[in-house]
């Protein structure tokens, strides 16, 4: 989910409105907003199922405002409905409140506290809006919500407003993100930095157990305990135009097409001249550790398994890959000296987190990989590196996941006397990722092979692991069944599968696995499947269909998956699908 709030001389509904705009690859459930109404000193609510544009028409006539918060939603509890739409608010209406997160006790709360109290969702979020009113009877507000949060277990971003105060806004935060912006104008807090681009000069991202007392001109943190914190408030980079559309139809399209882009940025970023800007103390940790476990989720974790082999490949040091979730709860045995690498787009997946706070306790040396620097995970790791891919507001990752690789390509090399040009070799990816665009027939391709509810990758090595990145980037968005296989595994079981008229997309990079791979086509062409083939020059025969430039064998997976990106992407679009915001999904998961 998606907060965002203001308290200012400005126009609230705008904010906020443009603020969930913004926030929408949160979640996209159901949109919500408060906003004071002055003439009758109340606080009014605007909420429904679907999209934020819904709440746009919805609220075309609210009376203007200069205080509100608003709220998009990624259903975790309760169905998708007005009802468990946010903001909810407590019995007597005096406590308006957005929250992103999930509080696990709140069935407990419930019955310890408000037997009484009336419900009107089944939100674990109306129990906060309940306790606040029930404690604000005997407490004073702040103490009522201080009180309110230390009982909850979970996580929690939260706006509140009192009626009964209409010239503030509360927030807190524990493990979802919040970030305050600051202007002139007025004071925005919400979820994310690109919601504040705009309004906001200067930005202070809250630590966990923090409460925050917001008014027109000024703004206090608090720890749990009452006492004041000092916060160090950031000057904003972020430009406008980062997060706008463009030329494009849709963001995914846009992020595509940026990647050579993206590519060249990073060695700008990271190269100073020949040598490469990686702090040596992050050079010199990873070199004293025995063995290095790759964390992530997603398309991250993809992005993961090309860092295993570069890592091993490059350093000698064996590299593990771990999904986080299951890190988080199944630890594997670890060897005497290991090193963490989390990586991870938004930098705030909750399932990563976890993993972070826990290897923290036991002091590992933890180096995240974002694309946010003001991200948790970035402030939280004992190092950071940044991927620069830009902000990237597509659902389905694509211009991310190239960037994570380069870093890591970039990473692994700083690690030994490698006999690897990286810098050159990366700009070699980019031209090839620029040649195969400006001449892609894909459209055609997915007119005449993906006519099946279903589809299998194939490929072997590297294109086994840019197969399972092509089967998820082609199941995110077009909703097509797809498997992602080891080219000679599929043979054992789940050949069987394959009908008259299965698409099996081949992905072939490595000459010396070539005519395996092209085995196992024959074998699925033989029972009907029907069959693309995608090949690097050095492994081109005259049936291939999508050619692409050879660049260096560690780093094949960034050219080969990105026609897969343009498969997902016209398959998607030839089936009217919402592209940039698919079903079910939210980019940035914060709740495990
Ligand atoms: C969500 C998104 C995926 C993404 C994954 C990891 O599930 O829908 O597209 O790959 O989270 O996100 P991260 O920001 O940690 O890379």
């Amino acid at each position: 989910c998606g907060i965002v709030g203001f308290i200012g001389n400005k126009n609230a509904k705008d904010i906020i409105l443009n603020g969930l705009t913004k926030l929408e690859y949160r979640g996209y459930d159901s949109a919500g907003m408060s906003l004071y109404n002055t003439r009758y000193q109340i606080f009014d609510i605007y909420k429904d199922v679907g999209r934020v544009q819904h709440l746009i028409d919805s609220a075309k006539n609210s009376a203007l405002s200069n205080i509100g918060i608003g709220h998009t939603r990624w259903a975790t509890h309760g169905k998708v409905n007005k009802e468990n739409s946010h903001p909810h608010y407590s019995q007597s209406r005096r406590f308006i409140i957005v929250h992103n997160g999930v509080i696990e006790n709140y069935q407990a709360l419930k019955s310890q506290y408000l037997k009484y109290s009336n419900f009107t969702s089944d939100t674990d979020t109306e129990v906060i809006a309940q306790l606040i009113e029930t404690f604000s009877e005997t407490l004073h507000v702040d103490n009522a919500i201080l009180t309110t949060l230390k009982l909850l277990k979970g996580s929690y971003a939260l706006l509140i407003l009192d009626s009964q105060d209409p010239e503030k806004v509360y927030a807190a935060k524990y493990k979802s993100p919040l970030l305050i912006g600051k202007s002139d104008e007025g004071i925005t807090i919400a979820s994310d930095l690109m919601a504040l681009v705009g309004y906001s000069d200067t930005y202070y991202p809250l630590e966990d157990k923090t409460f925050v007392v917001a008014s027109r001109d000024d703004v206090r943190v608090f720890n749990l305990n009452h006492e004041l914190i000092q916060p160090n408030f950031k000057k904003i980079e972020l430009d406008h135009a980062d997060t706008e559309k463009g030329v494009y139809a849709h963001y995914m399209l846009k992020e595509i097409n940026e990647q050579p882009a993206v590519v060249r940025r990073i060695l700008t970023n990271y190269y100073d001249t020949e040598t490469s800007r990686i702090p040596k103390s992050l050079i010199s940790a990873i070199q004293q550790s025995d063995r290095i476990y790759i964390l992530a989720a997603g398309t991250s974790m993809h992005a993961g398994l090309i860092g295993k082999n570069l890592f091993e490949k490059i350093t000698n040091i064996p590299t593990e890959v771990h999904i986080a979730s299951e890190f988080a709860y199944q630890r594997p045995l670890l060897s005497k000296s290991p090193f963490f690498i989390l990586v991870s787009q938004s930098g705030e997946t909750a399932d990563l987190r976890a993993c972070l706070v826990e290897l923290k306790t036991s002091n590992y040396q933890i180096l995240t990989i974002t694309n946010v620097p003001s991200s948790t995970l970035a402030r939280e790791a004992t190092f950071a590196l940044e991927i620069h891919a830009g902000p990237e507001i597509a659902v389905a990752s694509t211009k991310a996941y190239i960037a994570q690789i380069a870093i890591l390509a970039l990473l692994a090399n700083s690690i030994t006397e490698s006999s690897i040009d990286m810098k050159k070799e990366l700009s070699i990816v980019a031209n090839a990722i620029e040649n195969f665009l400006a001449n892609e027939s894909i459209l055609t391709h997915v007119r005449n092979k993906l006519t099946k509810p279903n589809c299998f990758y194939i490929g072997r090595g590297l294109d086994y692991y840019t197969g399972l990145e092509a089967s998820l980037k082609l199941k995110e968005i077009s909703y097509i069944q797809t498997e992602g296989f080891a080219a000679g595994e599929l043979k054992h079981g789940t050949i069987a599968l394959i009908e008259e008229g299965t698409p099996v997309i081949a992905l072939i990079s490595d000459p010396k696995i070539n005519h395996n791979t092209r085995s196992n086509l024959n074998e699925v062409s033989a029972r009907g499947a029907n069959t693309l083939h995608i090949v690097t020059s050095n492994c081109e025969e005259p049936e291939d269909e999508i050619i692409l430039d050879t660049v260096h064998p560690l780093l094949t997976p960034m050219i080969m998956v990105v026609p897969t990106q343009l498969i997902s992407y016209y398959a998607a679009l030839e089936r009217s699908h919402d592209i940039d915001k698919p079903r079910n999904l939210a980019k940035s998961v914060t709740v495990e």
